[in-house]
């Protein structure tokens, strides 16, 4: 198996000023260089700035979402060659809050994600069930199913993506699946990306759903985890900071 370097990335949602951006960066910047990759996730209108803060320094931003479209009458929307224009390494797509809320299908997240790759973005693909599919025993059959349309979009280009499993149920709820639960779901995406290519093993799996500094250090100790998409706890540069170390 190949080694692998973690990857923590902040997703901040809809939140942050312009002040606190400034404050939240500074503080990381500040308990940097970490052993682990590290980026934040933005909201849209910051990127630039985030940027200009981030430049030269060992810490990647990236987006929160992209269309799937390359340019055109989609207003709202934000293409991937936008995206690139200010230097962004990662995009998330797929976010169950963007499947939740806006409608978003298996299909579409893939193309976003096939669209970020040919910009070099490298998308990070969230997938994740319902506590009501939990309980009804669909885990497996849901999460198989989301990254199976991705697998199918990409083909070869499968290997460079980032996958984020995170359990609907967990995020933001102060509920963590546990180490073990959240490995269980990690080996089974990696087997079924070791199926698809041979590029599986160099992967990065992360898990996202209340990873909060006492438990960072554990979920990531599994093995096959391979860093975390942090929501509440990348707000406070501590806590990032705290979850950041525990990636190594
Ligand atoms: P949370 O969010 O860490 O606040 O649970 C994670 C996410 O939604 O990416």
């Amino acid at each position: 198996m190949s080694a692998r370097k973690k990857l923590v990335a902040g997703n901040w949602k809809m939140h942050g000023s312009r002040a606190a951006n400034a404050e939240l960066l500074g503080g990381i910047l500040q308990a940097g260089p970490f052993g682990a990759d590290v980026a934040v996730c933005v909201p849209a209108p910051y990127l630039g700035e985030v940027g200009i803060t981030l430049a030269g320094s060992a810490v990647a931003w990236g987006a929160q979402d992209c269309s799937a479209h390359e340019q055109g009458a989609y207003t709202g929307d934000v293409s991937v060659s936008m995206l690139s224009e200010f230097g962004c390494r990662y995009v998330i797509v797929g976010h169950s809050e963007r499947r939740a809320y806006h409608g978003e299908t298996d299909q579409q997240v893939a193309d976003k994600a096939k669209i970020a790759l040919g910009k070099g973005i490298t998308p990070i693909v969230c997938v994740g069930e319902t506590l009501a599919q939990r309980e009804a025993g669909q885990t497996e059959e849901v999460v198989k199913r989301q990254l199976s349309v991705v697998i199918h979009t990409l083909g070869q280009c499968i290997g460079e993506i980032v996958v984020a499993y995170e359990p609907v149920w967990a995020i933001g709820t102060g509920k963590t699946a546990s180490p073990e639960q959240a490995q269980e779901v990690h080996a089974l995406l990696r087997a079924q990306l070791r199926a698809a290519s041979q590029r599986a093993d160099g992967m990065r799996l992360l898990y996202g759903g209340s990873v909060k500094p006492d438990n960072a250090a554990t979920l990531f100790g599994q093995p096959d985890i391979d860093g975390g998409l942090i929501g509440g706890a990348a707000l406070k540069a501590a806590d990032f900071v705290a979850v950041c170390r525990a990636a190594g």
